[in-house]
């Protein structure tokens, strides 16, 4: 008899970030900082997807540096290439072959619904290529090469996945059961944070205003500038309460990177003014990304070893995928791949 094993399989999450860009606070605290948990939970596969960020002009040595920043970026945040697989998308040429074959799956009218595609052809209109287009259909690619369970991703992702649902369930219609069909992961309800500036509004990177949004790798100097900065109210009282939106920002931000419950918060502030507590806000963001700043900078100083363990994590996405590869190949009628 079959040995009885009593650990379940994990259920298995992709999920990829185009190497633009850091994490504001906002994504860390929302999310990024659960992946320790996330790892222990499930098994995880993340790249970083150079291949979707040629779909808009690059400079070639930028995005190269940047491919590297936001490898060592991933892992300073946790992301711990011995539990996981952590890899850079252009590592591992599965996912291009897949997007062919899906691409023959996908429809010119479902593409050309994608909300995001008509924006950033709005945006970029001098470059409206084909990449652009089937974007996400190598983003299905990157999801169902490693038959994924649940995949991570914000709300202007979610159309895409809906597509790449859609892409499976057609290709297994026509030719077998092939992929399975992912669901979209919803992370635990983390704090979410909002505009520095404009509190109604929810921290974004692209904020107008460049005091609205901190950056995890943003110095002490500058978080303490854009704490300083934080608008407030009228009144002088630290409490949460309805209607004091900067405040009650602030508090939750507080509050997230030093443990402390409101009531403590507002009894270690009672008697003092806003200047103190936006100070003591910065100080102590500064002080909570201190440590991941440190790892980044380590990281980023040691090329050999970020090169080494990005080649090895695709040389094990690589191993998963070739499975797939080799299944879909042979039911689209492919002659037998070695
Ligand atoms: N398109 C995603 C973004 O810009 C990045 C991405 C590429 C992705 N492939 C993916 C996300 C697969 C989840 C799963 O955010």
């Amino acid at each position: 008899m079959a040995e009885q094993t009593t650990e379940q399989k994990k259920q298995r999450i992709f999920s990829a970030i185009q190497p633009t860009g850091v994490f504001t606070l906002g994504n860390y605290i929302g999310a990024v900082r659960n992946w320790d948990k996330l790892q222990e939970q499930y098994e995880c596969i993340y790249a970083i997807a150079d291949l979707h960020a040629i779909t808009v002009m690059q400079e070639p040595a930028k995005l190269r540096q940047n491919t590297m920043r936001a490898f060592a970026l991933m892992l300073a945040c946790g992301m711990d290439p011995e539990r996981s697989i952590t890899f850079v998308q252009s590592l591992n040429p599965h996912h291009a072959e897949l997007s062919w074959v899906l691409s023959c799956s996908t429809m010119f009218g479902e593409l050309s619904r994608m909300t995001q595609f008509k924006d950033k052809s709005r945006r970029h209109s001098d470059n409206i290529n084909a990449g652009l287009f089937t974007y996400p259909v190598l983003m299905a690619a990157d999801i169902l090469a490693y038959n994924a369970d649940l995949v991570p991703i914000g709300a202007d992702q979610k159309q895409h996945l809906e597509l790449a649902r859609n892409i499976a369930q057609r290709f297994n219609q026509r030719y077998g059961d092939t992929f399975t069909v992912p669901d979209c992961y919803i992370a635990p309800q983390g704090a979410r944070l909002m505009s520095l500036q404009d509190p109604t509004k929810k921290m974004s990177k692209s904020d107008e205003n460049a005091n609205g949004c901190v950056f995890i790798l943003d110095d002490k100097d500058t978080i303490l500038r854009k704490f300083k900065r934080a608008v407030t109210d009228s009144e002088t009282e630290v409490c949460f309460r309805e209607g004091k939106d900067g405040i009650n920002n602030l508090m939750t931000i507080y509050s997230a990177v030093t443990g402390k419950t409101f009531a403590e918060i507002e009894a270690e502030f009672a008697g003092k003014g806003y200047g103190d507590f936006k100070t003591a806000v910065g100080e102590a963001v500064a002080d909570h990304l201190a440590p991941l700043q440190a790892e980044y900078n380590r990281l980023i100083a040691d090329k050999a070893y970020l090169t080494a363990c990005m080649n090895n994590g695709a040389e094990q996405a690589f191993r998963l995928t070739r499975r797939t590869l080799q299944k879909v190949y042979r039911k689209v009628g492919f002659v037998d791949r070695k």
